[in-house]
């Protein structure tokens, strides 16, 4: 059985690996303070553009999410969010706990745009209503469209216009950055975002997750945020050692890039057989619409998600690939596609 369901069912690159056992004996200051964390947060710093951001090392997406929001917000500040951005539905109301109305908005796309925002926002009067305050979006989205300079500029600058701060979620950031069809680099979020993290979990770390705070107004005792939400870890330094490998020498776009390529052949081999995409998804999840019966069979080698049922006969399935998927993989996948259409 050979897994297209998630880009983290494989364990690290074998780069990040060997740079864990090198290290391994070496003694370390704790909770981030050691001298790879630091390494990594400058690596990024230069990237993103930014010198004065803070950057702070997560061991996953959730935790980053509930903790930075958490940190960011005043009691009755509420969040702006695509109805289907992770947050709203695969966080298991971990922003909500912490005491935040999440304001969502319908989208079809998986985006949601300058226009959404001003009606939220438009919506929220006055004090017998929660206070919209902050923007959550993903790039890619849940659907695995992405974001293009353009809109982005657009929602930061309504956001600036109206006190929002402008988040985003980058759990496949890689893949946004990598596709063909984008337009934005890491410095254009370093402008544009009050805060974004990096995802190494989904991009070949064994885990971890970059937050970068780039609004001076949101970084004051971030570390305290960290400590009391169980996020600050003892030995911060296996964060900062793969971060400093993925960023030292452009692994980091290169597992994207590889990723985004197989997702690419994927698409073409089930576009060529005829088949329509749920959405349309440059990245490394894609969503083609199938028969059952040909989803079935499929099943019976190969492992996905059946994302949304589309009629009677059809669903839409969520195939991703890895920094770590083999093309022979892939290739054999769209041979077994071919085999059941001419069996059916
Ligand atoms: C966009 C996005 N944000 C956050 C997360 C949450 O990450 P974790 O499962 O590490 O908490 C995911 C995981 O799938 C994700 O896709």
């Amino acid at each position: 059985m050979y897994s297209f369901k998630s880009d983290y069912s494989e364990g690290a690159h074998p780069a990040i690996l060997g740079a864990l056992a090198a290290t391994n004996l070496e003694q370390a200051e704790g909770y981030g303070e050691d001298d790879y964390s630091r390494q990594a947060a400058a690596l990024i710093k230069r990237q993103v553009g930014n010198p004065r951001a803070a950057v702070h090392l997560f061991a996953g997406g959730t935790q980053t999410n509930l903790t930075a929001l958490a940190a960011f917000l005043r009691p009755h500040e509420a969040v702006i969010a695509p109805a289907t951005g992770h947050i709203l539905v695969h966080e298991t109301g971990a922003i909500e706990a912490t005491g935040h109305k999440i304001l969502s908005v319908e989208v079809s796309d998986g985006k949601i745009n300058a226009a959404h925002i001003q009606a939220v926002f438009d919506a929220h009067t006055d004090e017998h209503m929660v206070k919209p305050k902050l923007v959550y979006i993903s790039d890619p989205t849940e659907i695995g469209s992405i974001y293009t300079l353009a809109e982005l500029r657009q929602m930061s600058l309504l956001c600036r216009a109206k006190n929002l701060y402008l988040y985003i979620d980058g759990a496949r950031l890689g893949s946004a950055l990598c596709s063909d069809e984008n337009d934005l680099r890491l410095a254009d979020l370093g402008e544009l975002a009050d805060a974004f993290y990096i995802g190494g979990t989904k991009n070949g770390a064994l885990l971890g997750e970059a937050l970068v705070i780039c609004n001076d107004a949101l970084k004051a005792d971030f570390r305290f945020h960290m400590k009391q939400k169980g996020a600050l870890l003892a030995k911060g330094k296996l964060l900062g050692i793969q971060f400093r490998e993925l960023f030292q020498n452009g692994l980091y776009f290169e597992l994207a890039a590889h990723a985004n390529a197989m997702a690419g052949l994927l698409k073409k081999a089930i576009s060529d057989a005829g088949f329509r995409f749920l959405t349309h998804s440059p990245t490394n999840q894609i969503f083609p619409i199938l028969p059952n019966r040909l989803i079935e069979r499929l099943q019976e080698k190969y492992s996905f998600y059946v994302w949304a049922k589309v009629d009677a006969d059809h669903s839409a399935v969520r195939l991703v690939t890895s920094w770590a998927t083999e093309e022979a993989a892939v290739a054999a996948f769209i041979k077994d596609l071919h085999t059941c259409i001419g069996a059916k």
